[in-house]
């Protein structure tokens, strides 16, 4: 494996959007696993600014995130900024693998089936990033991770491939690990830490939820169509599935501002923004991706902890299986 993929601790931090910022990426990369940034919706700014932060912390990798169902406006530039791994899902990146690498960065794809890890793999990529139906946020996938996995691990070669979704306890890393992947990667985790720019009402939520809460659904569509995700069950789902799933404008409060930007911007019902620091209004009713993994988060702890006592853990628990 490029030694720039191999962490001391093979726990890797998802993108999860703006929430997954610099303090964050800093704290999961310094701890010894792999941190990220989700740079989709930042501005070409922010972005560099976000890059040049991390370097300066830390002189462990990292990576980079865009969602291809939007433009990647910052990509050139994070790159020139030296941000050393990067990952793209929600798409096929073909010309811009070669962008990255020819940049002397790494870069890897995001795939929710064998199909889309052998197109990836024929652009050439540098990892694989496996992502299951259990996983929060918006979900490629409808299979399950661990029928998936193998699937992937039958065709990807000597690419690493990182499994992804509904991960969040050190006996599935060990378990994932034992089945063949490289390395692990946890969003809902890390949204429940100290570091992550998540809303402190949105933390609390994820630490009070269990799997059987999460929902994959199509209610949050506005801002990103036909995209499903995984989020809580909230009362904006609740009554829109009372509704008989109602569409369009007899949606349920459909042009209700549920709650506002910290720059003041409304935010509507149904909108694919998750709470942030800095935003006010109902927090509940807006959209709490949560992956399966859930059942697990029972604190909000820092990264730092997350990443070495969950390894300790599946150190723990994969005894006699032989991944460490
Ligand atoms: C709040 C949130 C935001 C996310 N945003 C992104 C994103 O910007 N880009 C991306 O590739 N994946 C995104 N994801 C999906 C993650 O990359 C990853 O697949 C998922 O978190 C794994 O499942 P888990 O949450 O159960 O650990 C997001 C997930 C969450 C929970």
């Amino acid at each position: 494996m490029h030694p720039l993929l191999q962490r001391p601790i093979p726990i890797w931090q998802a993108p999860t959007g703006s929430i997954a910022g610099s303090r964050l990426c800093i704290a999961v990369s310094s701890a010894g696993g792999m941190g990220s940034m989700g740079l989709t919706w930042t501005s070409i700014e922010d972005a560099v600014l976000a890059v040049h932060n991390v370097r300066n912390e830390t002189a462990q990798p990292f990576m980079v995130n865009f969602a291809l169902a939007f433009p990647p406006q910052s990509l050139s530039a994070v790159l020139d900024a030296g941000a050393p791994i990067v990952s793209f899902s929600w798409g096929q990146p073909a010309g811009l693998v070669k962008t990255v690498q020819n940049s002397g960065a790494l870069a890897g794809v995001a795939v929710g089936s064998a199909k889309g890890a052998d197109i990836a793999l024929q652009d050439g990529v540098d990892f694989l990033v496996v992502q299951g139906c259990e996983a929060g946020g918006h979900v490629q996938s409808s299979t399950q991770l661990q029928t998936l996995l193998p699937q992937i691990l039958e065709i990807s070669g000597d690419i690493p491939v990182v499994a992804s979704g509904g991960i969040a306890s050190g006996a599935q890393i060990a378990k994932f690990l034992g089945l063949g992947a490289d390395a692990v990667m946890m969003g809902t985790r890390f949204v429940a830490t100290t570091e992550s720019r998540a809303h402190n009402d949105y933390r609390k939520l994820l630490v009070e939820a269990t799997a059987d809460k999460t929902v994959l659904t199509g209610c949050f569509d506005v801002g990103w169509p036909m995209a499903p995700h995984r989020v809580l069950r909230n009362s904006t789902f609740e009554a829109w599935e009372a509704s008989g799933y109602a569409s369009g404008e007899s949606r349920p409060g459909k042009n209700e501002i549920i709650a506002t930007t910290q720059g003041g911007c409304p935010i509507f019902r149904y909108e694919d923004t998750a709470p942030m620091e800095g935003m006010n209004g109902d927090v509940e009713a807006m959209c709490c991706y949560a992956g399966t993994g859930v059942s697990f988060v029972t604190e909000i702890l820092s990264a730092v902890d997350v990443v070495r006592d969950l390894w300790s853990s599946a150190v723990e628990q994969s005894k006699g299986l032989n991944i460490v």
